[in-house]
């Protein structure tokens, strides 16, 4: 039987979860299943018994295994109307009451989604005093994200001085100490389950600062703004009152 439209057996997904290091009951069902078919293909085993024992002793297909699931692509400027919209109106906004803004790219990939809005900060002026942070689930997503090395782009060294990098998994830890003026965190919940989208957005909504701004991905909403106390001030973007 193929992995994918099958209910998957819960030892099936703790063996697999125990041999990757990725809390794959986070993951919604039918996402784990595909990225384990194209897996055992990917692999050349026959099933997922043999690509757990395979992941347990070959570090290069734990990895690529890890960023499959994880889903562990971005792009500079990924969603440009969405960048568009914090240069232009989100940003602005909040400058108004805010001196030194702390951004938080929550669920950053390779990073390029932070240093696409360091960019934005720069043109608006407040780079040099903004701080910056990314957080990811995986470890091997942030050793490219402070390298700074991309095929599109090459991040200087005093930007990557000044952006910091922490693992995080923000359904099962705690988020970064402080309060955050801005938090993008875009593509990440949609490959999560329902409960796991309700308790990222429930840690995402609580490190807002008052007048804070949580960005969701083009295709994202939250289904209760009002319980996380937020507004929508535009599709896709959330405000806590001051
Ligand atoms: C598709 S990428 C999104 C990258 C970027 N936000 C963008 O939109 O271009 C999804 C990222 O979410 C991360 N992720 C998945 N589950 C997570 C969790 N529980 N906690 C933190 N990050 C997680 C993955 O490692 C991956 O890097």
């Amino acid at each position: 039987m193929t992995a994918r439209g099958a209910t998957l057996a819960a030892g099936t997904t703790a063996d697999l979860s125990a041999a990757s290091g990725l809390p794959l009951d986070t993951f919604r069902p039918d996402h784990v299943a595909d990225r384990i078919e194209r897996a055992l293909a990917a692999e050349g085993v026959g099933g997922p018994g043999a690509l757990a024992d395979r992941l347990r002793v070959d570090g290069a297909a734990r990895e690529r295994f890890r960023r499959a699931v994880a889903v562990s692509h971005s792009g500079f400027f990924r969603d440009p109307e969405q960048f568009v919209a914090l240069e232009d109106r989100i940003l602005p906004r909040l400058l108004e009451h805010v001196e030194r803004p702390r951004v938080w790219s929550a669920g950053c990939a390779n990073g390029l989604e932070l240093w696409s809005l360091a960019v934005v900060l720069s043109r608006l002026g407040v780079l040099q005093r903004s701080r910056l942070l990314g957080s990811d689930l995986l470890e091997e997503n942030l050793v490219v994200a402070r390298a700074g090395v991309y095929e599109v782009v090459e991040i200087t060294s005093a930007l990557r001085w000044q952006a910091h990098w922490e693992r995080r998994d923000l359904v099962s830890g705690p988020p970064p100490a402080g309060r955050w003026d801005l938090v993008l965190c875009r593509n990440v919940a949609i490959y999560l389950t329902s409960a796991a989208k309700a308790r990222l957005h429930g840690v995402l909504a609580a490190a807002l600062a008052p007048g804070g701004v949580l960005v969701l991905g083009r295709t994202e909403r939250l289904s209760d703004p009002d319980v996380l106390g937020l507004r929508c001030t535009e599709r896709h973007v959330y405000e806590r009152p001051r």
